[in-house]
């Protein structure tokens, strides 16, 4: 049984609750003095009997940003004779009252925030376990109290099984013996059924330098010299200079100036005045420029009057290449430069150096690698999109994330702010704490699924920014949204916003004289890219602020592009709230896919193999895009543990890939140095690229997808529960290529005779098939895939020993 069948088991009939039987008792609704941890429930057997607290939180108020923000003080709880009424102060200051009902105090309705004093009259102190608390008593029959006492048990006993590691698997496993355990697996080609062939994708988002000083080629750092404090909270030394020094100081002097800038978007630029030769600026990069032997183009625009010298200099200022510039123009000119790089050097500079007095001012300086990706102008760092390709992903979901729904409405990333001219385009606050330049923008990521086969899915807000947004000062008519999130762009934006999304539809798709389809076609792709889905949302509230924003936009892209198919969205969890909402407004709209998010624990991913399930499916059924889930371990790291989990769910989510279209593990990409979420998928620095075990799981599951599931009965010899369910496998065809794929999960400490009888397959029983095994230790963060002998199947069925701990994937052709 899966958690969700196992809580609808439990959820008790609605009309019992709150009635005043002989038996009722008390029961305290609290939270704690610093509002934090939400509702807690307590009950007492008689007027002087201590309250014995329930030790569940019920619902946590979602108001307000992330993390210690989101708070809950004062709760009240009400029956109204239908259900639950639960209000209390959301914030701090006790401006935002907060509103929640529920049928059982288990399902929870969204919440409603409004602006008011708070009143906490009607709350008062308790004491529950020697803690002083705030809240108020309600009478509830003591069988409904059984009742949500056993619900609390049954959740943790799922709490536990969910913490199971495989640090403790040597002990839980000792009876298993030495001696291998046998897994027989009986393919049933008749049930085959059509599953989904674009399972596998991947999803950027520009979290951990992802993109500028990652995949995004350009060296130079802040070249358009627009970072601002805001940026990064205020932070003064984050500003338009961030990223250069001035080698000789002395020599010169210079302004950040505004006057007369290259366009509206990008209004800083640096007015440099050289009193005398070798006044100069330097550009660090990020965290130094690693450069390899090869060509280099420097790209500048300038006005002014100065011969300029601009060198690449390695880490000890050795110079390794220099050009010079003349610089004669009033107005804004284009200036270029190629340098011939004959060796690798790590933490190079670029230096621009005044050979005389003179006056120039600066902007948009640029260094890419002319190998970047498939060579691409503005394209992006070689090494790093080609791990991607090697995962062979079907789609791309891009640029979020949280930094697609933005920090507040003003943060919303507006995708026309990121196509066109470089210059023109419109810096972004990164709501991770930095700066986006854009220059990997929508073109760009376009242009890059083109470029590895994959299919776009971008993702635009819906009309709302991210539920843990901490500013929203631009609407500031609305008081509540001084507090961040739960705002929507106001209404009479509405229909701009809805234009936006299907402009964007014109961009990618449009003929290259719409007037969309011409942009594409200057920045030089007149043929449409065939977008074919859109998102909408990222793991919102679903409140009644989204679904009429969301509603609006669905509405129009169906209306104006029923060839392009909408992925909604479902909220950040795998349960709850936005999930069983969401849900319900994606069946009630029709809407073809929804984005499912869950980061969980190795335990909850071996112990929900099911959960997929009892999804519907079939014509017409909304499908899942699981959009972002990883395995989360303590300490986050990512090692075989958390690899084996992922590979075994997989398994089941391809046994159910009919009703689950895609997914992507989240996020992918990190910077050393600049980690701001654990774990990800691909860890790298300037110089090296480290994809992990995890990545290498991704990529057996992409390299070996297939489009028909071929059912299988399979048993484990062993009565040891936990033993039966640390073990999987899946059979696809790749009809493509004709090939059956088996692949075999085993997550014991223990080898596994796997018996895999593939009779009724066709396939050619004579050809050696192709074998590649992930093993090792849990612990273990290095492990990469090796290639593993395993005899033809020669009479149908495959013999092959699993390893402990390991993932196998094996190709028999056709
Ligand atoms: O993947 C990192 C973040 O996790 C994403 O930005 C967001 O959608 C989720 O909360």
């Amino acid at each position: 049984m899966n958690i969700k069948t196992l809580l609808s088991v439990l959820a008790m009939p609605a009309a019992l609750m709150a009635q005043e039987v002989p038996d009722s008792i008390d029961v305290l609704a609290y939270s704690s003095f610093d509002g934090k941890g939400g509702l807690k429930l307590a009950w007492r057997a008689g007027d002087a009997q201590p309250w014995q607290p329930l030790g569940y939180t019920f619902v946590n108020s979602d108001f307000g940003p992330w993390g210690s923000h989101k708070t809950m003080f004062a709760p009240v709880l009400e029956h109204d004779g239908s259900q639950w009424v639960l209000t209390w102060v959301a914030e701090r200051n006790g401006y935002v009252m907060a509103e929640a009902t529920s049928p059982d105090l288990l399902k929870w309705s969204p919440q409603t925030y409004a602006m008011s004093q708070a009143d906490r009259t009607r709350s008062a102190q308790y004491a529950v376990a020697g803690e002083g608390v705030l809240g108020n008593v309600v009478r509830m029959p003591k069988a409904e109290v059984d009742g949500l006492i056993d619900y609390v048990a049954v959740r943790r006993e799922l709490d536990d099984k969910y913490a199971e590691t495989m640090a403790g698997d040597s002990e839980r496993f000792a009876s298993l013996g030495a001696s291998p355990l046998k897994y027989t697996v009986k393919a049933e080609p008749k049930k085959a059924k059509p599953i989904s062939d674009m399972l596998i994708g991947i999803f950027f988002e520009d979290i951990n330098y992802a993109a500028d000083g990652g995949l995004y080629a350009e060296l130079v750092q802040n070249r358009d010299f627009e970072y601002q404090p805001s940026d990064r909270g205020g932070d003064k030394g984050w500003n338009a200079t961030t990223a250069w020094s001035w080698p000789a100081p002395e020599k010169g002097s210079y302004e950040v100036a505004t006057a007369s800038p290259i366009h509206e978007n990008n209004k800083h630029y640096l007015s440099l005045s050289a009193r005398e030769a070798g006044y100069a600026i330097a550009n660090h990069g990020y965290d130094g420029m690693a450069l390899s032997k090869g060509l280099y183009d420097l790209n500048l625009k300038a006005r002014g009057n100065a011969s300029i010298t601009a060198s690449l200099v390695d880490a000890k200022d050795h110079q390794l290449a220099s050009k010079k510039i003349a610089i004669d123009s009033k107005d804004w000119k284009d200036y270029s430069a190629t340098f011939d790089v004959a060796r690798a050097a790590d933490g190079s500079k670029l230096v621009l150096t005044f050979d005389a007095p003179g006056q120039a001012s600066i902007d948009m300086v640029s260094l890419f690698p002319q190998a970047t990706f498939k060579g691409r102008k503005n394209g992006l760092r070689a090494d790093l999109a080609q791990t991607l390709a090697d995962l062979h992903p079907r789609f791309v979901r891009f640029p979020g994330g949280c930094v697609a729904h933005g920090d507040g409405i003003d943060n919303i990333y507006d995708w026309k702010g990121s196509v066109g001219p470089l210059e023109a385009r419109k810096p972004l606050r990164n709501l991770w704490g930095y700066h986006q330049t854009r220059g990997l923008g929508y073109h760009e990521y376009f242009q890059f699924c083109e470029d590895i086969g994959a299919e776009p899915l971008p993702v635009l807000a819906a009309g709302v920014p991210c539920q843990n947004s901490g500013t929203n000062a631009h609407h500031s008519h609305d008081a509540l949204t001084r507090f961040g999130q739960q705002c929507g762009i106001p209404m009479e934006e509405m229909g701009q916003y809805v234009q936006d999304v299907l402009d964007l539809i014109e961009y990618a798709n449009g003929p290259a004289d719409s007037k969309w389809g011409a942009l594409r076609a200057q920045a030089g792709h007149p043929e449409p890219f065939g977008l074919k889905y859109i998102g909408i949302g990222n793991e919102d509230m679903i409140t009644e602020v989204f679904e009429e924003r969301f509603k609006m936009i669905y509405d129009a892209v169906k209306a104006a592009h029923p060839e392009v198919e909408v992925v909604g969205t479902v909220g950040p969890f795998y349960e709850g709230t936005d999930y069983e909402r969401g849900w319900e407004l994606a069946k009630e709209l029709q809407v073809p896919y929804v984005d499912e998010h869950y980061y969980v624990s190795p335990g909850w991913m071996i112990y929900n193999q099911d959960y997929y399930d009892g999804y519907e499916r079939g014509e017409g059924a909304t499908r899942v895009y699981l959009g972002e889930y990883a395995a989360h371990l303590d300490g986050r790291p990512s090692n075989i543990e958390t690899a084996l989990a992922e590979a075994l769910y997989l398994t089941s989510v391809e046994r159910n890939a009919d009703v689950v279209a895609m997914t992507s593990y989240a996020p992918l990409l990190a910077k050393d140095g600049h980690i701001q979420w654990r774990p990800d998928l691909i860890y790298f620095s300037n110089t090296d690229v480290r994809p992990t075990v995890d990545y290498y799981v991704q990529q057996l599951y992409g390299q070996n997808s297939g489009s028909l599931y071929i059912p299988a009965a399979a048993t484990l010899g062993t009565d040891n529960e936990k033993a039966a369910v640390r073990v999987g496998s899946s059979i696809v065809k790749d009809e493509a290529t004709g090939d059956i794929i088996v692949k075999l999960a085993n997550l014991l400490p223990v080898p596994v005779d796997a018996s895999v009888d593939l009779a009724g397959l066709k396939f050619d029983r004579k050809k050696t098939p192709v074998a590649t095994v992930i093993a090792g230790h849990p612990d273990e963060s290095e492990a990469a895939p090796r290639s593993v002998a395993i005899s033809a199947p020669k009479s149908g069925k495959l013999a092959y020993e699993m390893p402990a701990y390991s993932f196998t994937v094996v190709r028999l052709r056709k």
